[in-house]
């Protein structure tokens, strides 16, 4: 159960880190930076270790997790560790019988089209991810002041997963079933914020200092069907950590027009595509909430000069906004060489240290 209130969550060592204090849009020592799909494929480090280990069945070795969510803290430098996970592990745990394919991504092997499908779909119980736990409480043990996001997929892209069967570019069934059956999706999407609400509670009980909620594919909508369909359901996600008071993250790509409306939905932080400089997300977003974002992932392939005047007219644009944590627009492209990410931490950190 969730027995401990939320004074007794276990990250107290990582409170005053500058990661943190963006979120909470307090003054900063300099702009904290962290990178999305930071753990992970650009590392040869991570390469070595993963040698032999299916993707799925790694994220339930604790002992494996640790070192490889440490791997780019020690390498890069980053001013927040993310768990290392991936966002079916919930779905898998609760018995969906889906794997992640390398290459392509998660793969369902009974997609979810009809209401007889939805009996796939219980409740997650701590028990379920109790690998979990042990691995974050390891986790921030070794992370000492740097701060543990956990994360967990959105309902409207866990849906995509399961109603598709797998990647998707036009979320065409999603869609279908969502405009076809709105009863049924509205069921669907429920029982999806249930499941990550466990999923990110499980997380912060065990020592996590701020979690992310992943829309990553929710740009294929438009606002009115975001607003109707998806947003209460988010929302609900939110709201039921919201006691914690730990920083409550949410991003989506090609976001431009939710914006305003996915801050609305409860998060304390708002992540940012490329696709819009920052000044104009904030205007979007509104006051009292923290941005992350959004230099463009393919920048990290041109020569230094070029990625530091890219980072330049992020931080230029950040110049004016309460809160800022530097990221990418969206994950680390697995080719991207980890010595350009490194020179990016440290460029942003010397140019912003106050
Ligand atoms: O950010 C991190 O470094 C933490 C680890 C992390 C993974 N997945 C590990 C992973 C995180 C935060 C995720 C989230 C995730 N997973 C999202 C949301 C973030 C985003 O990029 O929008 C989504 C949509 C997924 C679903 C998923 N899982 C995809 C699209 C893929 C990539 C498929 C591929 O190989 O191109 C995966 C697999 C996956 N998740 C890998 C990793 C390191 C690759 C696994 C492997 O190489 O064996």
């Amino acid at each position: 159960g969730f027995e401990h209130p939320a004074s007794a969550v276990p990250n107290s060592a990582a409170r005053d880190s500058a990661f943190l204090k963006a979120c909470r849009r307090e003054p900063v020592p300099h702009t904290p930076v962290w990178f999305m799909r930071q753990a992970g494929r650009s590392l040869p480090e991570y390469r070595e270790v993963r040698r032999g280990t299916a993707m799925l069945e790694s994220c339930m070795m604790p002992e494996l997790v640790t070192e490889i969510t440490l791997q780019p803290v020690r390498r890069h430098g980053v001013d927040a560790a993310i768990y290392f996970s991936d966002i079916v592990v919930p779905l898998k745990a609760i018995g969906v019988d889906l794997d992640i394919k390398p290459g392509v991504g998660p793969v369902v092997a009974h997609p979810i089209r009809s209401r007889a499908d939805l009996a796939q779909l219980r409740a997650l119980e701590p028990d379920d991810v109790s690998y979990v736990t042990e691995a974050i409480r390891m986790l921030v043990a070794e992370l000492g002041a740097t701060p543990l996001i956990g994360f967990a997929g959105a309902p409207f892209t866990l849906a995509s997963y399961l109603v598709e069967g797998g990647p998707s570019r036009n979320h065409e069934h999603t869609k279908a079933l969502m405009y076809g059956d709105p009863q049924l999706w509205s069921e669907l999407l429920d029982r999806l914020a249930v499941i990550t609400s466990a999923f990110l509670k499980v997380q912060i009980e065990a020592g996590a200092s701020a979690v992310q909620l992943f829309d990553s594919w929710v740009g294929a909508l438009k606002p009115a069907d975001y607003r109707e369909r998806v947003m209460p359901h988010s929302a609900k996600v939110f709201e039921s950590v919201a006691g914690y008071g730990v920083p409550r993250i949410h991003f989506g790509v090609g976001t431009g027009e939710l914006l305003g409306l996915m801050g609305e939905a409860g998060a304390d932080v708002v992540g940012v595509d490329w696709r819009i400089p920052l000044d104009e997300a904030a205007r979007r977003v509104g006051p009292g909430r923290a941005l992350q974002g959004n230099l463009d992932p393919a920048v990290l392939f041109a020569p230094r000069e070029a990625l530091r005047a890219q980072a330049d007219q992020v931080l230029d644009a950040a110049a004016g906004l309460e809160g800022h944590v530097f990221n990418l627009g969206h994950g680390v492209l697995p080719d991207t060489d980890p010595a350009a990410l490194t020179a990016l931490v440290e460029y942003v950190h010397e140019r912003t240290a106050r």
